[in-house]
């Protein structure tokens, strides 16, 4: 079965979060079990420095992008489509916006071309390969459907979404520069509140549509975290066309037994390593290098939807309790500064990098005894997936793909032997802090500790689940 990945962002070329990570994971791991996978994407200057290998597939001219070249390499295994388009997509850094946080104003055109090739990959663009399944991710691949079922339907047509925070809404005028009819300018069809929305098109469009969670696929058909998306999202699950498919984590990239970036490996039956993670990474950050102080740490995107903010109302509790916070992160200048201010205030309990540091964040998931993700929503998440690999037991709210990956120690898990880390509730730091206490309470039964810790590491996320999950929808519809 061909089928073609339309995506923006590709580990560990060009990420911004885990939609970069699902990219580089999961295209390998369908091939394993022998489906022919590729992926469509656009040619950013790092893509195409780390695919300088390609061949010509199709030149065409197209009215917002002038030439475009399509070329096709390889990537670990995989086959990469790029769209050569220098006019659309030569911009360094961040493939959305520019250094100042600033849309680029003709994302609108820049995210219209990639569908359209990706739906006219189905159609013979390269003669020798056609893809029976367009597997579109988050709202930049959206249109992708939009043009399919323009063009007949001549392949099926999978969206995932990572994410419906964000949703790609544009000016409704913009539609006769994307070569889609009026008739598609409909609240059956892809608009939302007068405006074009590129997630909507993939979510109305597409043959069957896909969560990262079982959880979040439910989540998002409440009001409460679909963005008015609910009504369609509700009939979409009532029908089937709506599932949760959890992510995976790559082995190759996350494993604290072979793991590039730490210098002490360890696995279940030789811990030690871990120890001297702990002492490397209190070094690095500075902190007091205490064996015995509960290490908490937090790898993430600075936005709201990652409950910092919660955080930083609870980070009195671990200081008062003797424990260490380090956190790594970059996003919303407030969130940056509170968190500085933190660490400045409290130098022995926290610290705090503000920047992307892949190194880093390796060292931190391996060297930590608490991974923190207190989202607010979380379609998936996989901070908490390393966590539990490397026995670095994650705390984290009761949402998402938090919910269906983390069982949290109460006695009755423990003496189960399913306990694996923390959970809360309510989106407040009452009860963010009062998990962060039984944290510290856990961490002064040692031997129970390395219980949970156990259960957390003998856990499967792998890949190839999540690879047949996907195979089993592709051939049903
Ligand atoms: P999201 O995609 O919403 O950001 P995920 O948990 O799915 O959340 O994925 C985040 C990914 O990005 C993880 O691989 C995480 O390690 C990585 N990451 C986030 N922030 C940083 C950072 N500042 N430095 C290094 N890696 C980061
Ligand atoms: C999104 C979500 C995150 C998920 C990731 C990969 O960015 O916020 O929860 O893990 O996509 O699917």
């Amino acid at each position: 079965m061909k089928v073609l990945h339309v995506c923006s962002e590709l580990y560990p070329l060009l990420k911004t979060g885990g939609l970069a990570d699902v990219l580089g994971a999961l295209p390998a791991a369908q091939k394993e079990i022998g489906l022919d996978a590729r992926i469509l994407i656009p040619a950013y200057p790092a893509i195409s420095a780390g695919i300088p290998d390609t061949g010509v597939v199709a030149e065409f001219h197209n009215s917002a992008a002038g030439h475009v070249v399509l070329r096709y390499g390889e990537f670990n295994g995989v086959g990469v489509y790029l769209i050569d388009a220098p006019n659309l997509y030569a911009r360094e850094g961040n493939p959305y916006h520019d250094q100042w946080y600033n849309d680029y104003a003709d994302n609108y055109k820049r995210f219209a071309l990639l569908g359209w090739v990706g739906a006219e990959l189905a159609t013979g663009l390269d003669p020798w390969w056609m893809a029976e399944v367009v597997h579109a991710h988050d709202w930049h691949a959206g249109l992708t459907s939009a043009y399919l079922a323009y063009k007949g339907r001549p392949a099926k047509s999978v969206f995932t979404i990572h994410n419906l925070a964000y949703q790609g809404l544009f000016a409704y005028h913009h539609l006769f520069e994307i070569g889609l009819p009026t008739s598609m300018f409909n609240v059956n069809g892809l608009e939302f509140y007068g405006q074009i929305s590129y997630l909507k098109a993939g979510l109305y469009y597409s043959d069957a549509v896909t969560a990262v969670s079982p959880t979040y696929a439910r989540e998002i058909t409440t009001p409460e975290f679909a963005y008015g998306f609910e009504g369609l999202l509700s009939t979409l699950h009532s029908q089937g066309k709506l599932v949760g498919i959890l992510n995976g984590v790559d082995d190759n990239i996350w494993n604290p037994n072979t793991d590039s970036y730490i210098q002490d490996h360890y696995k279940l039956k030789s811990m030690t390593g871990k120890k001297k993670n702990k002492a490397a990474l209190q070094a690095h950050f500075n902190l007091p290098e205490k064996p015995d102080a509960l290490l908490f740490v937090m790898i993430t995107r600075l936005t709201e939807q990652k409950g910092v903010d919660l955080l930083i109302q609870s980070a009195e509790n671990i200081i008062k309790q003797g424990g260490q916070l380090a956190l790594l992160g970059s996003g919303a200048p407030s969130l940056e500064s509170a968190l500085l201010g933190l660490a400045h205030k409290h130098p022995k309990n926290i610290a705090v990098k503000i920047g992307y540091d892949e190194p880093l964040s390796h060292l931190m998931v391996a060297g930590g005894d608490v991974i923190l993700v207190p989202s607010r929503f979380e379609p998936c998440g996989l901070t908490q997936l390393y966590g539990l690999k490397y026995g670095t037991l994650p705390l984290v709210r009761q949402t998402g793909g938090l919910a269906d990956t983390v069982v949290d120690s109460t006695a009755e898990n423990i003496k189960e032997r399913r306990a694996t880390g923390f959970v809360f509730n309510e989106a407040n730091s009452q009860a963010l802090s009062h998990a962060i206490s039984r944290a510290f309470s856990l961490w002064k039964k040692q031997r129970t500790w390395f219980t949970v810790r156990t259960v957390a590491m003998e856990q499967d996320f792998s890949w190839q689940i999540s690879a047949r999950r996907y195979e089993e929808l592709y051939r049903r519809i």
